[in-house]
């Protein structure tokens, strides 16, 4: 027998049979979609609550809020639905109908922002009312940007999963999408302890500042941020990369087609990454990438012909330009680390 929550964890590491590029690197993916809720998020989220409860910070009938209009949110309503917990998430227009339908599904409350703040960003604005939520109901503020039980998840859980899956064998490259940089730092920080020699890549989505320059909007849900998250450690960093939200798309839609795996943007432009950083090395290498997330969400959106045209990001799935628009990415060049708090 299986309780709910023992379905977070234990996904699986696929070796995907067409991505392999021929001269270059082998190619593993981690499985995140396989979480109950269908996201690596959801590892985060019960480890937050449970060690927010084993502090004391979370004692029976305290609320928790969190501004999460995606992955986050939806691994949270499920957790504290599990939990017996009272769970608000604020959110933003540019969420999917799907993810605000879920979560108020599994009985959290759903409190939607309509503006993003002065610097454009919609992460600003739903921190502001979350805000207001913890003055009003005393509830419990998770922050998943900085708080440690994030990365924590990643660093003990994900990573040991990782290493007794891959059995001996050694990432040369690990490509993670970024956006509170948990996954990145708790697995960078796990393989440096376990003494594995793997080059952690970061991958950002143009129009996030986290990497600097101005934040500029996107559509592409899961990375990116307009400040440098707390979580997201530098040190282990080797490379970062913005990958235009068009590319991320199309390769989403091309691995949907050639891989029968269905994922998100998030994971297209991880996936581009990988391919690129697969070229600049040889069959004996191993690039180890993460597929954050399941692609059913975005039925009605990136995978839809109508809403591409809409938003004039429709091309063709038709290779090589698509393969060579992944290998002509490049790594951020200059003081990419800028903003990381010193
Ligand atoms: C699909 C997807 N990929 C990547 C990330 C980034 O993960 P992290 O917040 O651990 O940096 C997220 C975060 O929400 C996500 O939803």
């Amino acid at each position: 027998m299986t309780a709910l929550l023992d379905l977070i964890g234990g996904t699986p590491l696929l070796a995907p049979s067409t991505l392999r590029l021929a001269g270059g690197a082998d190619l593993l993916l981690k499985l995140e979609g396989h979480n109950a809720s269908g996201s690596v998020k959801a590892r985060p989220a019960l480890n937050m609550l449970r060690a927010a409860q084993a502090r004391g910070d979370l004692p029976p009938g305290r609320p928790v809020v969190e501004p999460s209009s995606g992955n986050l949110g939806l691994a949270l309503a499920m957790c504290c639905g599990a939990l017996g917990i009272e769970c608000h998430l604020v959110v933003d227009p540019r969420m999917t109908p799907y993810s605000k339908h879920v979560m108020q599904m599994y009985g959290a409350t759903v409190h939607q922002v309509e503006q993003p703040d002065e610097k454009g960003s919609w992460q600003g604005s739903r921190l502001a009312r979350a805000r207001r939520i913890v003055e009003e109901q005393d509830a419990l503020l998770l922050l998943q940007y900085s708080n440690p039980d994030n990365a924590a998840a990643h660093e003990s859980l994900t990573a040991a999963e990782l290493i007794e899956q891959l059995d001996g064998r050694t990432p040369d490259v690990c490509v993670v999408g970024v956006s509170t940089g948990g996954q990145i730092s708790g697995l960078g920080r796990a393989f440096r302890d376990a003494g594995l020699r793997t080059e952690m890549v970061a991958v950002d989505v143009q129009g996030s500042s986290i990497f600097g320059g101005s934040y500029q909007a996107y559509r592409l849900r899961g990375l990116g941020l307009s400040w440098w998250p707390g979580n997201l450690d530098g040190s282990v960093l080797s490379r970062a990369y913005r990958v235009p939200e068009r590319l991320a798309f199309r390769t989403a839609r091309v691995v949907a087609r050639r891989e029968q795996l269905l994922s998100g943007g998030a994971t297209g432009a991880v996936l581009s990454v990988a391919l690129r950083e697969s070229a600049q090395l040889g069959p004996e290498n191993l690039v180890l990438a993460v597929v954050a997330e399941r692609g059913d969400r975005y039925l009605g959106q990136f995978y839809q012909q109508s809403w591409r045209v809409e938003h004039g990001l429709d091309d063709s799935l038709a290779e090589p330009d698509w393969l060579a628009a992944c290998l002509n990415l490049r790594p951020l060049e200059g003081d990419w680390r800028a903003g990381e708090p010193r």
